[in-house]
């Protein structure tokens, strides 16, 4: 039998709370509706079945027999550690035994602060279930995604998968992630291009905060009570002052050291082309900023951003979660049928695909 299905999932971005978070304050993160997209195809082995991982955003491509493991890459292609961790874990403890063609695609930049990996994981986790028909609900997918997040980056708070899994808006403080109402809001994301380094500048506000305890523990809470403010005007739509709480938060991430000039500068040109309020989000150090904006002042926004070099994003409210669908089922495979079947459609793209750029680390 073969069947092929795909699944997606949506990416996030911090509104309110970065750092702070850590300090016990709430954070507001919201699902974005640019998305990870894995597609799985499932065929019945007899033997050691093989899964073959195509990951279009990193050009790699890998054939391996499942009995291999993740241990088999070492220190090489550590993108596909936390996937192969996932889908182990999901082989043992269901006892599967088919052979898989996945291939995953992200709109979403990696190393971003976007939640790509987490998004990902989640729509991996969901095509697998959905491929082999298991009844999994929606926060098993959420704790299996985790396993993979925790491989990437060690002690993750789990607000990313959580996100992806259920779409909408959360408020997350101290390990607790609570849905919350949200308008559907617009924002343009700025990619500064640096790469952030999440631990490097948790590390650095750790230093201020030792340094000026009284100073940057009251910031702290007025960051706090900035995210209690826009859970308010997010819910009914104040872009005018939900844009004034995120310039507010702003300043208070640049008295905590976590923003750049690239990121100040960014953050300038959105304002001054119109935006409601536009912010870093993330770790800081790099990474992304993002300006509140809606139809009336979208496009000068946009357009400010591109002459300064950037290729902005816009990127809307996303209210679903990750979602499956089943593209072909063949109950018994007939060899003579498959060359007219969705499958050899599939296996041509996958040799395109891979012609020019795979990384083949076939053992057969
Ligand atoms: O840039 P990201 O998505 O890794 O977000 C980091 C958020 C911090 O508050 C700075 C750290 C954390 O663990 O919450």
């Amino acid at each position: 039998m073969t069947k092929i299905v795909r699944a997606s999932a949506p990416s996030k971005i911090i509104l309110t709370g970065e750092h702070s978070v850590v300090y016990g304050q709430p954070a507001l993160v919201m699902a974005i509706d640019k998305k990870a997209f894995t597609k799985v195809e499932r065929t019945k082995t007899i033997t050691d079945p093989f899964i073959q991982i195509t990951t279009q955003n990193y050009n790699t491509s890998v054939s391996i027999p499942f009995s291999t493991g993740p241990e088999f890459f070492k220190n090489q292609l550590v993108h596909l550690h936390p996937l192969l961790h996932i889908i182990q874990t999901i082989y043992i403890k269901e006892g599967l035994n088919d052979s898989l063609k996945i291939d995953i695609h992200s709109e979403v930049p990696k190393g971003a602060g976007l939640g790509s990996s987490a998004a990902v994981c989640v729509s991996l986790s969901t095509a697998l279930t959905s491929v082999f028909d298991l009844d999994y609900s929606l926060e098993d997918i959420s704790n299996l995604s985790f396993k993979g997040e925790k491989i990437i980056h060690g002690t993750p708070s789990g607000v990313d998968n959580t996100v992806a899994t259920f779409g909408g808006c959360m408020k997350f403080q101290q390990g607790n992630i609570k849905r919350v109402r949200s308008s559907a809001i617009q924002l343009i994301i700025g990619n500064t291009g640096i790469s952030r380094e999440t631990k490097k500048w948790v590390s650095k506000v750790r230093t201020r905060y030792e340094s000026y305890p009284e100073v940057i523990d009251p910031t702290f809470e007025a960051m706090g009570s900035l995210t209690q403010e826009a859970e308010k005007f997010l819910a009914n739509g104040d872009l005018e002052k939900l844009g004034e709480i995120f310039d507010i938060n702003q300043g208070l991430l640049s008295t905590i050291g976590v923003s750049i000039p690239k990121l100040d500068h960014l953050i300038n040109i959105a304002r001054t082309a119109g935006a409601y309020g536009a912010k870093l989000t993330g770790a800081g150090g790099g990474g992304c900023m993002f300006a509140l904006v809606d139809k009336n002042n979208q496009h000068p926004v946009f357009r400010a951003l591109q002459k300064n070099g950037i290729e902005p994003i816009i990127v809307n409210f996303e209210s679903q979660g990750t979602k499956s669908e089943i593209l072909s089922e063949i109950p018994s495979l007939n060899p003579q049928k498959s060359k007219k079947s969705g499958v050899a459609v599939l296996s041509s793209s996958f040799t395109r695909l891979t012609a020019s750029s795979m990384i083949r680390s076939a053992i057969s």
